[in-house]
């Protein structure tokens, strides 16, 4: 079997579908994450805490690649440079890196600017990368009625109708005088 690709954060909401997008292409999958709770089917997963660096290396070892989809509100830089630091130590897999649409005009404070900092942390790694900056995606979590096996996409609120354009306000203060 091809060697094993991780997902960290795969128990999330966009690790879940990564999680079970490699599994309908037949790839051995590990989950990283602190807590198991309910993680994806039919994946190896590793207790870990990127933050601290506990129980890192036995989830890098012998990956193909990582996608690095783990994240919290504090620590993002400090995490992804732990986690690059034991996948090098582990061997040259490709790591890809979830980030967010337009992250470098919004970086100037606390998450973005934590984020924009792991971009720089994984190009700079050494390791074969990818930066893909991906734009708000709502999905289904656990707790979710729509959820099933955290996979199922939410539908769109509108039943997917175009909503009619709304008057402008008298008040708005960019309106066009007349
Ligand atoms: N969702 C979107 O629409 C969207 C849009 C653009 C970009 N992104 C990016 O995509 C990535 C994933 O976002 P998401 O919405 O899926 O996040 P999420 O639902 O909050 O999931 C976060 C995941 O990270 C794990 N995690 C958090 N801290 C960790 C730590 N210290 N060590 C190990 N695992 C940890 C969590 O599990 P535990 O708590 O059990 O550890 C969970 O599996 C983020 O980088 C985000 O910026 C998301």
């Amino acid at each position: 079997m091809a060697s094993p690709v991780l997902v960290t954060g795969g128990t999330g909401r966009l690790g879940r579908l990564v999680v079970a997008r490699l599994q309908d292409a037949g790839c051995d999958v590990r989950v990283l994450a602190r807590h198991d709770r309910g993680a994806p089917r039919h994946v190896s997963f590793f207790t870990a805490d990127l933050r601290t660096g506990e129980g890192i290396d036995p989830a890098v070892s012998a990956v193909a690649a990582i996608i690095h989809c783990a994240t919290s509100t504090r620590g993002d830089a400090e995490a992804t440079r732990n986690l690059v630091t034991a996948a090098a130590r582990a061997g040259s897999p490709h790591v890809v890196y979830v980030s967010i649409v337009g992250i470098d005009h919004i970086a100037s404070w606390g998450y973005p600017k934590a984020k924009l900092e792991a971009e720089r942390i994984v190009t700079s790694s050494g390791l074969p990368w990818t930066i893909l900056r991906v734009t708000q995606r709502e999905t289904a979590g656990p707790g979710d009625p729509a959820h099933k096996d955290g996979l199922a996409p939410r539908p769109p609120a509108n039943d997917g109708r175009r909503l009619a354009p709304r008057p402008p306000s008298p008040h708005h203060p960019y309106r066009k005088r007349p």
